[in-house]
């Protein structure tokens, strides 16, 4: 028995393929363009995650030795809030516009307006409007392009137009569900009261299931494409953030995992729903059944890094390249030799705007605190610590809720270095340890299919059975007292700056 799961990503579509007591058999990844038609604007197209998604998964057959009958189970994940509108042929009607696109604040502020205030909106979806999220985008078509909105048929989710293409169900999952704005998180069901509001169809919308649930089977037509049976079944899985999380092993209370990727997710565990009133944090649905979590974003947090070395660094990347290291281990080593807090340094990681904690679309980024004594080594450090204090923001608000946080695990690209774990358990004042996978979100959702499958009784059973500890970081004392210091002027910074970012 194999399982598969497929990540529906930003940059790319990963599938895993996984056996029946979740060892990892082998992966493939294909990659795709972002369009950026206007400034701020982030959009892709979905056929583009169709082909990729066909590829690694024929990539995978070829690779494990899979014969068709053997996959029982697909699950999916991907990118959370984006919008793919479908007409009544299910054609798509223009490209899908992104998580990170921020073209909708003026429908966020129609949203608020049209249930009277923020503090009514986050009564019935537990999360305030954000630009991100995919309602304002829905608004944002028929304010703009209203001939697209006229034919709208269906609004699905990237890893649900990838399950509509699989099985021909318009199905979603709680998870995801909860980041398109319109669903009550406490019920894990549709809002009617707010889609009577904004004046949508409920039929705009896919059923909603839990992770686990089976949503359909493989189509004639695609088991055929994949190299697949049509008795394979495709399950719920979950938005990346609840996927990777799932893969992490967060699946009980008291456990926090911190994932430094192009974004960054501070994402927390709990067994009942608990809702910031400032909305400064997200309170969505768990894909664990039943349960749910919070989560904080930031926009710009191994992307941060990412920017510095592109905008930055073209002469160290090509000595990089010559020496066949990798560019990040060189600027990390410049890092190393300087203390602390980067003498007076402070870098403010909003180079998208902002969600969490301020939900600002036009936050921008900045380095405060320049002297002549700063070399490169204390930009990236800076850098590096601006980004953990934006995690640091999350955790303090979660703190503040009274979640209970016993463990703090790191995930993503950049937690893979020791020094960046390092400043995590020193900004945090905790420790960090690590775990034996670094698959994230296609692990997760393979592990959400082998319990829908039935290989495993519940996500808990399969994350013991695969998930284990292995490394440990623990707060300098020292370091610890440095940044509790300069959390303060960090959080200070923004206020600050606040309505001159607004002008700018
Ligand atoms: C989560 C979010 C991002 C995307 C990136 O709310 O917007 O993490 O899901 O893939």
């Amino acid at each position: 028995m194999t399982f598969l799961g497929i990540d529906i990503g930003t940059s790319g579509t990963k599938t895993l393929a996984i056996d029946a007591t979740g060892k990892i058999l082998t992966s493939d990844v294909q990659e795709y363009p972002c369009y950026a038609p206007k400034p701020l604007w982030s959009e892709q197209n979905p056929d583009d995650w169709w082909d990729a998604t066909v590829k690694t998964v024929r990539n995978v057959i070829k690779k494990a030795r899979l014969k068709p009958g053997e996959v029982k189970a697909i699950g999916l994940s991907g990118q959370m809030h984006g919008s793919v509108f479908l007409d009544k042929n299910d054609k798509v009607i223009r490209r899908a516009i992104l998580w990170n696109d921020q073209r909708t604040v003026t429908e966020c502020q129609e949203i608020e307006q049209s249930v009277g205030g923020r503090e009514s909106l986050i009564q019935l979806v537990a999360n305030p409007a954000l630009t991100g999220f995919t309602a304002p985008k829905i608004l944002w078509l028929r304010n703009n392009e209203p001939k697209h909105f006229d034919k709208l048929r269906k609004v699905l989710l990237p890893k649900d137009e990838i399950r509509r293409r699989l099985t021909g169900e318009y199905a979603t999952e709680v998870s995801d569900a909860s980041g398109m704005l319109l669903l009550d998180i406490t019920r894990r069901n549709w809002s009617t009261q707010l889609l009577s509001a904004l004046q949508l169809d409920r039929d705009l919308l896919g059923k909603v299931y839990e992770s686990e649930d089976v949503t359909g089977q493989l189509t004639p037509k695609a088991a055929e494409l994949l190299g697949l049976t049509t008795d394979c079944l495709v399950v719920g899985g979950a938005g990346d953030c609840a996927a990777g999380a799932i893969g992490n092993g967060i699946v009980n209370e008291g456990i926090l995992s911190t994932s430094i990727g192009t974004s960054g997710v501070m994402f927390v565990y709990s067994d009942e729903v608990k809702i910031d009133p400032l909305g400064r944090v997200h309170t969505f649905c768990h894909a664990v059944r039943g349960k749910w979590h919070l989560m904080g974003v930031n926009l710009s947090s191994g992307g941060s890094l990412q920017w510095f070395r592109n905008a930055l660094c073209p002469e160290l990347v090509a000595e990089a390249k010559k020496k066949k290291v990798e560019v990040y281990d060189l600027l990390t080593a410049e890092a190393e030799k300087t203390l602390p807090g980067s003498d007076g340094l402070y870098f403010l990681p909003y180079l998208s705007g902002e969600r969490t904690p301020h939900a600002d679309p036009f936050a921008r980024g900045c380095f405060i605190g320049l002297t002549l004594v700063h070399g490169r080594g204390h930009l990236v450090r800076s850098i590096m610590e601006g980004v953990t204090y934006s995690m640091r923001d999350s955790l303090e608000i979660f703190q503040g809720l009274d979640i209970p946080i016993k463990q703090i695990r790191a995930s993503g690209g950049g937690s893979k270095s020791p020094f960046w774990r390092q400043i995590q358990a020193d900004v945090f004042g905790q420790r960090v340890v690590t775990i034996n996978s670094e698959e994230g979100p296609a692990l997760g959702v393979a592990l959400l299919a082998a319990v829908g499958a039935g290989a495993f009784k519940n996500i808990q059973e399969a994350c013991n059975a695969v998930i284990k500890v292995v490394k440990e970081t623990k707060p300098s004392t020292k370091a610890k007292k440095v940044y509790d210091n300069c959390m303060p002027v960090y959080q200070k910074l923004y206020c600050s700056l606040k309505d001159d970012f607004k002008k700018i």
